[in-house]
């Protein structure tokens, strides 16, 4: 297919493609906008679109489905899941508010809309610290993931940190071992990593961000050569932005976000797709979060 009949699939559905940078390649090139999970839910607040294909994991879809409730939200896979969305529990929070005061429940964006509706304020990668600095309140319960949580808390050292133990299955099994291997092989290159890695692997990075801030360092760094501890998908966009630079990725890949494929993509455009529902009570609780988000982090 060309990409004069895809555009024109695009125009006849009214219909906008979101896509994160680890979906496959063939599926971000066909993407109206690729982005981190922070640029794209702000996209998804703003689109004009009547339908939002957002090709990414469910987590995604019900936040761009929550922030404009109006637009149709359609998933390419149904299945694709971000496993950690969901390790976290209502009661974990109830317990803490019960048992600390002044506490705020800092939920990351990769969770479901359930624990969104639990919460006071979500985060992305890219704007945690900035918005857990800017919170009046001196007790912190960060959910899910305790590796991001463990890295805000060093840079927000004036705050008390609990955690509920989530993690990632794809950033959190990486270990020291193995980015001491990549920099032995490769004495010339930098080290960039997500900020879902172990703080063991954290400590040996030259640069911890998200997948757009780790793009961004890759273009401006004068090194040559990159060892890349994120989700291999933002090759595609750093080959793009960096010509000459060699990457040497050092995670695996995440399953969830490889089911996106093109064909599922195409097919939204032609009636297929998963269309995303989140209740309109569940909804309201939920935007409430994603919105102080949009608003602290400006
Ligand atoms: P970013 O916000 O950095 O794109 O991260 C999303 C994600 O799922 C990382 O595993
Ligand atoms: Fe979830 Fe990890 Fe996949 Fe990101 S890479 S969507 S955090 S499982």
């Amino acid at each position: 297919m060309t990409n004069e009949e895809i555009l024109q699939m695009k125009k006849s559905a009214d219909a906008v493609i979101l896509a994160h940078y680890y979906v496959p390649e063939e599926v971000q090139a066909v993407a109206d906008y690729v982005g981190d999970s922070f640029y794209l839910a702000k996209i998804a607040a703003q689109t004009r679109e009547s339908t939002i294909v957002f090709c990414g994991v469910r987590f995604m879809g019900e936040s761009a489905k929550i922030l404009n409730p109006s637009r149709r939200v359609l998933l390419p896979e149904e299945t694709a899941d971000c496993p950690m969305a969901h390790m976290a529990s209502a009661e974990q929070i109830a317990r803490l508010r019960a048992e600390v005061p002044d506490l705020a429940v800092v939920c990351y964006i990769n969770s479901s809309a359930y624990l969104k509706s639990l919460v006071d304020v979500c985060v992305t990668s890219s704007n945690a610290v900035k918005i857990v600095k800017s919170l009046p309140n001196k007790n912190i319960l960060f959910i899910p993931d305790e590796n991001l949580g463990r890295w805000i808390q060093k840079q927000v050292p004036e705050k008390n940190f609990y955690f509920s133990g989530g993690h990632c299955p794809v950033h959190s099994v990486l270990t020291a071992g193995a980015v001491q291997a990549q920099r032995a092989a490769h004495p010339d290159a930098v080290v960039a990593a997500h900020p879902e890695c172990r703080a063991e692997v954290l400590a040996l990075a030259d640069f911890i961000g998200s997948t757009a801030e780790i793009i961004a360092y890759a273009r401006q760094t004068q090194a040559r050569e990159i060892v890349l501890v994120t989700e291999p998908g933002v090759l595609y966009e750093l080959k793009k932005q960096c010509p000459g630079k060699v990457f040497y990725p050092a995670t695996g890949v995440c399953e969830d976000m490889k089911s996106v494929t093109l064909q599922k993509t195409l097919a939204c455009l032609t009636g297929g797709g998963y269309e995303v529902q989140v209740e309109t009570l569940l909804a309201e609780a939920a935007r409430r979060p994603l919105e102080r988000m949009l608003e602290l982090a400006k």
